[in-house]
């Protein structure tokens, strides 16, 4: 079926609506397939799309018309402002990253990778055996399929040390992505109105996450190397708080890694006030120069809860992830996750389980995810140093999807997105990425979307941008 062909005859079946009356009778489907030279299905999509915009009507057996307007009137809804009230906690729209770049344009905003850098062939061969199993019709455990569970504690256990207890596959609750399984952690073991320490910059959906669990967001300056262990200390003192959520590998936005030493001290810090780390490993498959040191692969005590995610890396439409949790708190998220959903689709779980244990999945992650990222991000890198040197790059990450660029202090943000995007270059300004007032004006640059040939381009129009800018 070709998307564009329905676009056609939906533009050009809007202009027919617009100039006739209600009731008024469309040519048959045979008509304007022979009128439009596309197939019955590209037209069948087209008036099925005009349905959904309340445009026509198919009335069985008679044909289809053009609707009659029923309501001429403004519709009013202020009773519901009455009713609801203000809300608990204002959740802000949608982030720049889940915008959707208009054709043709330089997209360096969103979070996900381009498709040429998922393993196609695998998720189709896996979904097609997915629809084929008795996943197909069957109710999974609420904790998830015990294959995936295994999955996902064994890789854990692979990396934990001599000395260290490795989890076990009930230790593994199976979430559909990570973000509604941040919320789901923050409102168990943080519960409303109580505090809960975030590096800042972090992750704007963990932010979005906090807020509605309506929890206190407490922010914690990270640098490079994460944050500092004593101002930690500090933070868990002065506020009582009893978790801190974190990224210690490629984090985003920063792309920092945190070093062993660094791990080895928050680590401490944390057990020693009896505080829970929420560790998100959202970017485990996406290393570079180096590869992922989970932090909770040290800690067998149930003070490291671990999100891992399978989002980005195996496929945006198979969305699995999972958190790693021991003892109560445990039982305390499997009960919120039973309650917000009861299950994962198994469907996608065994698709899931399918492509991470094909050989070809290793083999794509070894020879095309890792040396693509590391092209692009170079490309970026440099392209940016040679036409946009004054946006300044403290961290080359290591592994991740991002760049994170500081700009001079005088830039005005919202002009230089507007220039940019007039431009054809659609980038994100980093203030989202704050819990609270940003420190700076900085920009998040994705490397790993679509299109990596026009990175210099959009560098030169960044940079021209920056420079009327200032
Ligand atoms: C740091 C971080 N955590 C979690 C998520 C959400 O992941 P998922 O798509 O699995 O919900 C993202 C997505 O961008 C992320 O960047």
């Amino acid at each position: 079926m070709n998307n564009d062909s329905s676009c056609r005859i939906v533009a050009a079946l809007r202009e027919w609506i617009a100039g006739s009356v209600p009731g008024a009778r469309l040519p048959t489907s045979r008509t304007l397939v022979a009128e439009y030279g596309a197939s019955p299905v590209t037209v069948q999509k087209a008036l099925r799309t005009l349905v959904a915009q309340g445009l026509i009507e198919t009335r069985p057996g008679a044909g289809t018309f053009v609707r009659a307007v029923r309501t001429a009137r403004p519709l009013d809804y202020s009773w519901q402002t009455a009713a609801m009230r203000s809300p608990h906690s204002r959740l802000s729209a949608l982030s720049p990253a889940l915008r959707e770049a208009p054709q043709g344009a330089i997209a360096l905003h969103a979070g996900y990778p381009d498709r040429e850098l998922l393993p196609e062939r695998l998720i189709r061969s896996a979904l097609a055996r997915a629809a084929r199993s008795d996943a197909a019709l069957t109710r999974s455990a609420v904790a998830g399929l015990p294959e995936l569970q295994s999955w996902f504690a064994h890789e854990l256990g692979a990396a934990t040390p001599v000395g260290v207890t490795p989890p076990l596959p009930s230790d593994v609750i199976v979430l559909p992505g990570s973000q509604s399984g941040l919320a789901t952690i923050f409102r168990a073991l943080v519960t409303a109105g109580q505090p809960l320490l975030m590096e800042s910059p972090t992750y704007w959906g963990a932010i979005q996450a906090a807020a509605q669990a309506g929890v206190e967001v407490i922010p914690i300056p990270t640098g490079p190397d994460g944050p500092d262990p004593d101002e930690l200390a500090r933070a868990f003192q002065e506020t009582g708080s009893r978790t801190f959520y974190a990224q210690p590998t490629y984090a985003n936005p920063t792309g920092s890694q945190w070093s062993d030493a660094a791990t080895t001290q928050i680590l401490d810090v944390v057990r020693a006030h009896g505080a829970f780390l929420v560790e998100d490993d959202w970017a485990h498959d996406f290393g570079i120069d180096t590869d992922p040191r989970p932090v909770a692969a040290r800690d067998d005590a149930g003070h490291v809860v671990y999100v891992r995610s399978l989002t980005k890396s195996v496929s945006p439409s198979i969305r699995i992830a999972a958190v790693i949790a021991r003892g109560p708190a445990r039982e305390r998220i499997l009960a919120d996750r039973g309650a917000e959903s009861m299950y994962v689709s198994g469907i996608l779980q065994a698709a899931a389980l399918d492509v991470l244990t094909q050989p070809g999945w290793q083999t794509h992650l070894r020879n095309l995810l890792r040396p693509q990222l590391r092209a692009r991000r170079d490309l970026l890198l440099n392209s940016l140093r040679v036409h946009a040197p004054d946006a300044h790059i403290a961290t080359v990450p290591a592994g991740g999807l991002n760049l994170w660029a500081r700009l001079p202090d005088a830039t005005n943000l919202d002009r230089l997105v507007a220039d940019c995007e007039a431009a054809g270059v659609i980038i994100a300004t980093g203030s989202g990425w704050f819990p609270a007032e940003p420190t700076g004006p900085f920009i998040r640059l994705n490397y790993s979307g679509p299109n990596p040939g026009a990175f210099a381009d959009g560098a030169r129009i960044i940079g021209r941008a920056l420079t009327a800018n200032l």
